[in-house]
């Protein structure tokens, strides 16, 4: 049955534990040129805003196909974009049970109803017809998160939910896009009326520390929430609205442009990767794997399997002894989160409540060499053989 993992793992070819994203590693082929932009930031004396900031804002802009602006963190920027929307209290906001609590906090902290929807079981994203079936008249937004690197079904959303603004909160999908219908090639964040992205060192456009985005195609949109970023102001020391302060740093920026420029590449290993997971799994009964979906490509923001969940335990410490890092987004609905139970659930949540049970992560980054892919997929087949 079991080889003695940990016999195996430190095998000559393997002799470091592989975590679930090593940003060294990652770093180390552009590294220099990171150390030059951030020093030269240092060096500049500007520390706020400026030329830099605005060079990472234009070349977001284009690649992603929308205007983009930088601010402090994805969480910032879901706040600002229900700003820019004017949620309040007596609003309504739907948004998934199974998220990160990010996504939901906001809506609460405007003083507005937290409504959960459930999510799809093999995409992890909103369940339209969910969405459905918790509209109101006070519906004022919906928060779709683009979860795990993969587009939620916006076009079927609308559909289900006509007139409602929709964030799209893509802070763990920069640089997927949409592969049918109406936004075939448009990129995720970019066809509601805000989408949301994080830097998060981790995320699929990381910096080296904390940093986020907001892009909208409406100008009116976009130019109200660049003035909520900045204490509301319209011009120095004019402040129309309520805002908050919220900016993306410039040393962030300059180590963004850099990473944007690699990130092509970075998705491609990682589809590779992916790819080869999704061979060597597919004969595992137990295992059901993240398949791609007609409606999005995936960036394997997180490669995400589902296991009994009476297994998952023993999975995670099987790997753990194998030296390989697991993680579980998320253990536990946010509707079942202290925090959040005084917000009334109005639909089922079965699969969120479901998936918090049976979900399990594994390392997908973009420097892992074949060995160490080479030993995921040996531990993983074990296990499950
Ligand atoms: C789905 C989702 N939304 C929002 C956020 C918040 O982003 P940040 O950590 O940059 O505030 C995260 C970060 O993990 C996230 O995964």
């Amino acid at each position: 049955m079991w080889i003695r993992p940990i016999l195996q793992y430190n095998s000559e070819t393997m002799s470091k534990p592989i975590p679930m994203v090593d940003l060294p590693k990652i770093h180390a082929p552009y590294q220099s040129e990171l150390d030059k932009a951030v020093l030269a930031v240092v060096h500049s004396g500007g520390y706020i805003g400026g030329t830099v900031v605005q060079e990472f804002e234009a070349k977001a802009s284009t690649y992603l196909g929308a205007p983009v602006i930088g601010v402090g963190s994805g969480t910032d920027a879901l706040q600002i974009a229900l700003m820019a929307l004017d949620i309040k209290a007596g609003d309504e906001v739907i948004v998934p049970a199974f998220t990160y609590a990010a996504s939901a906090e906001v809506i609460g902290l405007l003083g507005a109803e937290v409504v959960w929807c459930d999510v799809n079981e093999s995409t992890f994203t909103i369940d339209p017809d969910s969405v459905k079936s918790v509209l109101s008249d006070k519906t004022a937004a919906i928060i779709a998160v683009h979860l795990y690197g993969q587009c939620a079904d916006i076009e079927a959303l609308e559909n289900c939910a006509p007139g409602i603004p929709i964030v799209e909160d893509t802070a763990q999908a920069f640089g997927a896009s949409f592969t049918r219908g109406k936004y075939t090639g448009r990129s995720a964040g970019t066809v509601g009326a805000f989408g949301t992205f994080s830097f998060f060192p981790t995320k699929n456009l990381g910096a080296l520390g904390d940093g986020g985005a907001i892009a909208s195609t409406n100008a009116l949109l976009l130019a109200k929430a660049k003035s909520i970023a900045s204490h509301g102001q319209s011009k120095k020391y004019h402040h129309d609205l309520l805002g908050v302060n919220s900016r993306l740093d410039p040393i962030q920026a300059a180590a963004l442009t850099i990473k944007l420029h690699y990130l092509p590449q970075a998705l491609t290993a990682k589809v590779s990767i992916a790819r080869q997971y999704l061979n060597a799994f597919e004969p595992l009964n137990e295992v059901v794997l993240p398949l791609p979906v007609s409606f999005s490509n995936h960036t394997y923001h997180q490669f995400t399997l589902r296991v009994p969940s009476d297994k998952r335990e023993g999975f995670a410490s099987f790997m753990n002894e194998c030296g390989i890092a697991t993680m579980v987004y998320y253990p536990i609905p946010l509707h079942k989160q202290k925090a959040y139970a005084h917000f009334e659930q109005r639909t089922s949540l079965s699969v969120s409540e479901n998936l918090s049970n049976c979900v399990i992560s594994i390392p997908v980054h973009e420097a892992l060499e074949p060995p160490e892919i080479g030993a995921i997929q040996t531990a993983v087949t074990t296990y499950f053989s």
